[in-house]
């Protein structure tokens, strides 16, 4: 296990799927019942933009560094959430867990996973004295299969893995078919890079295989494929909440006029069975 993402957070990348996962998560506070939330590949939880790892390569300085100041009119509850985490002045990126703990009311929970023991560690002395907050230092497919449904009936799985080997479309696959079946009120969503067109394709079938006809693939890159290694992310979500798409449409159209350099471009797919 080599990735940290201490060295890539408040990038181009996660600034289109925090905002994206801001949009679900602001939609499962507008009922009054409890959610659950299993956030499977957690990383630490807060991320300091001034720190070593930041600091040798900044790729939040062409991410969030991007959208702080001027604000991001079309995800507006991640703004809020950015700016109670820093103030004024940008100095700290919240990752997934503190984005949805920010959203946590009294009696819904979060359970997250993290695999690395150190962050792990970090992440559990982060939260130690929330009861909302459980964290596991456990391999978060595995927790797909243990821990799903919880008992609460609506919520959220947030699949964020760090694509460090073949092997990870097909586990991810595998777990977004295996958590749709124990949970199929559950909305899934999933990240993967636009490394290789075939992890979106896959994951694609992966969602339709459950029959769920509300899933969506939304895709932004900051560059074009000529321009950066790296030039975006995907998510695919099942179950998406009424409207999503319309969220995610407007928010890559802001994206797209401030992110990269001018030839940014996304897609927005509503998956349909062959
Ligand atoms: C892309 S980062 C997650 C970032 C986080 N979701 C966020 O948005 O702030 C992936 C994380 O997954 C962890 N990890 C890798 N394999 C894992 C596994 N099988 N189960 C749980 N965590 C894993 C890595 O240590 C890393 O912290």
């Amino acid at each position: 296990m080599n990735y940290r993402h201490a060295f890539h957070a408040g990038n181009h990348a996660d600034v289109f799927k925090h905002a994206a996962l801001s949009f679900v998560l602001e939609r499962l506070t507008e009922k009054p019942a409890p959610f659950a939330v299993l956030d499977t590949h957690a990383g630490i939880g807060v991320y300091d933009l001034a720190g070593d790892e930041a600091r040798r390569n900044p790729e939040f300085e062409a991410g969030v560094g991007r959208i702080f100041d001027r604000g991001l009119d079309a995800a507006s509850a991640y703004m809020e959430r950015l700016r109670e985490a820093n103030g004024a002045k940008l100095t700290v990126y919240p990752g997934s867990p503190e984005l949805i703990r920010s959203f946590l009311r009294e009696r819904d929970q979060l359970i997250a996973c993290e695999l690395h023991p150190e962050d792990a560690a970090r992440l559990k002395a982060r939260y130690r004295r929330d009861p909302r907050i459980a964290v596991h230092q456990r391999d978060g497919y595995e927790a797909v299969n243990a821990l799903l449904p919880p008992r609460e009936r609506r919520g959220l799985v947030f699949i964020d893995p760090p694509f460090e080997d073949e092997a990870e479309t097909e586990r991810l696959t595998a777990a977004l078919a295996s958590g749709l079946r124990r949970w199929s009120a559950g909305v899934f969503m999933a990240w993967y890079p636009l490394t290789d067109a075939r992890v979106g394709e896959r994951l694609s079938r992966a969602a339709l295989a459950g029959a769920f006809p509300k899933a969506l693939r939304a895709e932004f890159a900051a560059y074009a494929a000529d321009e950066a290694s790296f030039r975006g992310g995907g998510l695919i979500v099942c179950n998406a909440p009424w409207r999503l798409d319309e969220k995610l449409r407007a928010l890559c159209e802001a994206l797209a006029g401030v992110l990269g350099d001018g030839r940014a471009s996304w897609r927005l797919e509503q998956l349909t069975p062959a």
